[in-house]
């Protein structure tokens, strides 16, 4: 494979931002002309950010499977695509090359299809990370059904909310999953989500931990019988059906600041130029390298940096089940070294984790065939940076921070590894293509440098979201109608002296716990869920680890054991209800919470408190009831 709008200097980065500002559908013609359409646009670009309507490479016809991978497999059949490192060290690896992947897609494709799967429907995808994952992912791409992957560290209700609100009447799941020395009983949950889902009609269950499940006759399939049944067909071929670029590929719930998580919409056409480009061009990919992103597939950054982006890339991506500290904390750095990883994609809270063990479990590793280090999913601080490129990188691989989002499909701002400047704990410079504007509360326009403001976008590019699944509004109301014409991104910003970015963290109600988005509400929501909660509100404060740590406040009047029963139980309420991710760090009890005088919980006065800054709370004389700040901050854990 060659990438001829792999950007090689400066100056050539210069140009392409240039050009792509001037000319944005010839920029991207001229980009998505490197892929297989069956039939080529009518119209690179049509939008409007009012309503909102984005349409990009419009009347194109593609199937992402076939640029994933029957392209391949003339030049590159051979080639690893996916290898596979279990959480197990003993257990031997996998290594899938294109033509085997072209192989399991088509096989599994066929499952679907026995099972009635058509182009449109939804399914949801609830596994650990195993190859049959993306197997799966890519199966449900080749006969246009829309996957929707859901972490496996969710719980029952949450992947009832989002059957239902997806309407997936199918589910691909595995009996458990294996993480570090746990075993995550996916199956068991997914029957626990089932009792709210009557509509769900097909489940399909591979063999992982081989835990015992129960299987619903009529219900329940087994992968593997499934597999059988195809090959007693004779194993047909499974030809990828002719999608329109704009039609769906996949919803990725992800929360927000109200409500329920929100199915962010994602198309083929543009998403597989997106993300490839962003691929090619921010890694500076060269064939033969091997790609090891650390995300879960259950994250947009496995969709598009396992998945979509490597793989149409004809790249080999290294897909890990484990997790970064077991055995040891030596695994990550094992790893790199058993399979000679050129390219390591990973998040600043695993960075931050890893650094606490010292440098014991670094030191025997070599480490050498490492070129270019990457973070996502949250601001890195200066410490884990120069960790990070002193003792992994040993000061020879660039590293890339790179600014994204589930609704963006794919980096948007980050240096290109190599070619263009890194600068500590900044994402520094748009991709070609993308135009990032900072903005103040009114909306007016930040200009200039060295200034802060909210990051928003003022023009598309082809891997933003579509729309919410179901709930067009809600897309509009969330991320255009803040700022007039212009995309809110959500996140607070700082320009450097040289127009460098510098993502800060949201400015909405979002939280993010190592790397995970969690909504505030969402959480109060589940805590007053609880008998005897009778209000709670929810903040975040520093966390050394998870860069954000979860500080709920709660009013309590359960009487059914004593402060640390009661904590635990709203504990395991969270883990019921979201998910063990979302478990509060710390739950204070008080009497009250700081209201405005028309209701309103003002957290920004608790968000001082949970970060300890008592002797900053400002004016809280509009308040209420002004003392009970006094008794909150003195109670503070
Ligand atoms: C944050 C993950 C600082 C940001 C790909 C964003 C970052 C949210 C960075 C999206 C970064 C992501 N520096 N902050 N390099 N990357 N973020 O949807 O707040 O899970 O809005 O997508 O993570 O999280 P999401």
């Amino acid at each position: 494979m060659s990438y001829p709008y792999q950007i090689k200097s400066v100056d050539q980065y210069n140009a392409a931002y240039e050009k792509s500002v001037k000319d944005p559908e010839g920029f991207w013609g001229e980009v998505a002309a490197n892929f297989y359409w069956r039939k080529k646009w009518d119209k690179v670009l049509e939008w409007n950010f009012k309503k909102p309507t984005i349409k990009w490479f419009g009347g194109g016809k593609l199937n992402i499977t076939e640029n994933c991978i029957d392209r391949h497999l003339d030049t590159l059949g051979n080639t690893p695509a996916i290898i596979w490192e279990s959480n197990d060290p003993e257990e031997h690896h996998r290594v899938l090359t294109y033509r085997d992947l072209h192989a399991k897609v088509v096989q599994f494709a066929n499952v679907l299809k026995n099972n009635g799967v058509k182009k449109g429907d939804r399914v949801c995808i609830y596994m650990g990370m195993v190859p049959e994952l993306a197997i799966a992912v890519l199966a449900c791409a080749r006969i246009g059904a829309i996957h929707s992957v859901v972490f496996g560290g969710f719980s029952a209700q949450s992947i009832a909310d989002r059957l239902q609100d997806a309407k997936a009447e199918f589910v691909v799941t595995m009996d458990g999953a294996f993480r570090g020395n746990k075993e995550i009983p996916l199956k068991s949950v997914i029957d626990d989500a089932l009792v709210q889902c009557p509509f769900v009609k097909r489940v399909i269950v591979l063999t992982r931990t081989r835990t015992a499940v129960s299987m619903i006759k009529g219900r329940d399939v087994w992968w593997e019988d499934e597999i059988r049944i195809v090959e007693t067909q004779g194993n047909p071929d499974c030809p990828a059906e002719e999608m329109d670029a704009e039609d769906m590929l996949f919803i990725l719930y992800t929360s927000g600041s109200t409500g329920k998580p929100k199915g962010v919409v994602h198309t083929c056409g543009g998403y597989m130029v997106y993300t490839n480009y962003s691929f090619v061009n921010v890694f500076q990919y060269q064939p033969g390298d091997v790609h090891f992103c650390t995300a879960d597939i259950g994250w947009i950054t496995g969709h598009s940096y396992i998945v979509y982006g490597p793989l149409s890339a004809g790249a080999t991506s290294l897909m890990f089940e484990g997790i970064p500290t077991w055995p040891n904390a030596g695994r990550f750095w094992d790893i790199v070294d058993k399979y000679k990883v050129n390219v390591l994609y990973t998040a600043p809270t695993a960075i931050r984790s890893l650094m606490g063990f010292g440098l014991d479990p670094v030191k025997d590793h070599k480490l050498d065939s490492l070129k270019v280090l990457g973070t996502v999913g949250e601001p890195i601080n200066e410490e884990a940076w120069h960790w990070y490129d002193e003792h992994i990188g040993k000061k020879k691989c660039p590293i890339v921070d790179t600014w994204w989002q589930t609704e963006t499909g794919g980096i948007l701002i980050s240096n290109l590894a190599g070619v263009t400047p890194a600068k500590p704990a900044h994402a520094t410079l748009p991709l070609p293509g993308v135009q990032p504007i900072l903005v103040d509360e009114n909306g007016k326009e930040v200009t200039g440098n060295s200034v802060s403001g909210n990051l928003c976008i003022k023009f598309p590019w082809p891997g933003m979201l579509r729309t919410t699944y179901g709930d067009h509004e809600r897309c509009r109301q969330n991320y255009f109608a803040t700022y007039d014409n212009l995309y809110f991104t959500g996140d607070g910003c700082l320009r450097d002296e040289v127009g460098n970015y510098r993502i800060t963290g949201r400015v909405d109600d979002v939280l993010n716990v190592s790397g995970h988005r969690i909504g505030t509400a969402e959480v109060e929501n589940a805590i007053n869920m609880h008998a005897g909660v009778v209000e709670s509100a929810v903040v975040g404060y520093p966390h050394d680890i998870k860069g954000q740590g979860i500080y709920a406040f709660v009013i309590y009047q359960g009487t059914h054991g004593d402060d640390t029963l009661a904590r635990q139980d709203i504990t395991k309420t969270v883990s019921r209800i979201i998910g063990a991710i979302a478990k509060p760090d710390k739950i204070q009890f008080v009497s009250g919470l700081p209201k405005t005088r028309s209701g309103k919980i003002m957290r920004r006065i608790l968000r001082k408190i949970a970060e300890g800054e008592i002797d900053k709370l400002g004016d809280t004389s509009t308040l209420l009831d002004p003392a009970v700040v006094n008794e909150i901050a003195n109670g503070r854990l």
